[in-house]
């Protein structure tokens, strides 16, 4: 596989034992990463998809806990599309790239940490805009 150079694999170890599994994800390549906010997006019918957007000020990290599903970024010249799935590795995103998440299998639950609350003004939602943004910055 290509190295990656906007997304950060989290490798994810699990314990497997009669009780069950436990997955363990240690942030240790990312740099400072502050949890302030989670969220979880499930649901999502299989020809949906969510994202669609960049966030200007805002550190992520995707997992999928349950399923599988497609994450694509791109800063508009480099690409990078890794496949979510559960008991495997996580992503971290920096701020400043634009993601679309889509094939989610139908018991796809995508676990996301964000570094800040949420703040409707840190949203790119136009792909053009983001190109102008992205340029300027
Ligand atoms: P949105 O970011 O568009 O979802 P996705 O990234 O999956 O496409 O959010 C969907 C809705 O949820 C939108 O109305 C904003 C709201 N929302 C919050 O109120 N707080 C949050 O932390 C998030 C992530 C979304």
């Amino acid at each position: 596989m290509t190295p990656l150079k906007i997304l950060k694999e989290i490798q994810v170890t699990n314990f497997l034992d009669s009780r069950g599994n436990l997955d363990v994800a240690e942030f240790q390549n990312i740099g400072e990463f502050e949890t302030k906010r989670i969220y979880y997006i499930s649901s999502v019918p299989e020809d949906d998809a969510r994202g669609a957007h960049a966030h200007k000020n805002l550190d992520q990290v995707f997992f999928a806990v349950a399923g599988n599903l497609i994450m694509t970024v791109t800063d508009g010249s480099i690409t990078e599309t890794v496949e979510l799935k559960v008991h495997e590795a996580g992503y971290f995103l920096p701020a400043g790239y634009w993601r679309d998440l889509k094939d989610f299998t139908n018991d796809a639950i995508c676990l996301v940490l964000a570094s800040e609350h949420y703040d409707e003004s840190d949203y790119i939602s136009s792909f053009e805009e983001y190109l102008e943004w992205k340029k300027s910055e």
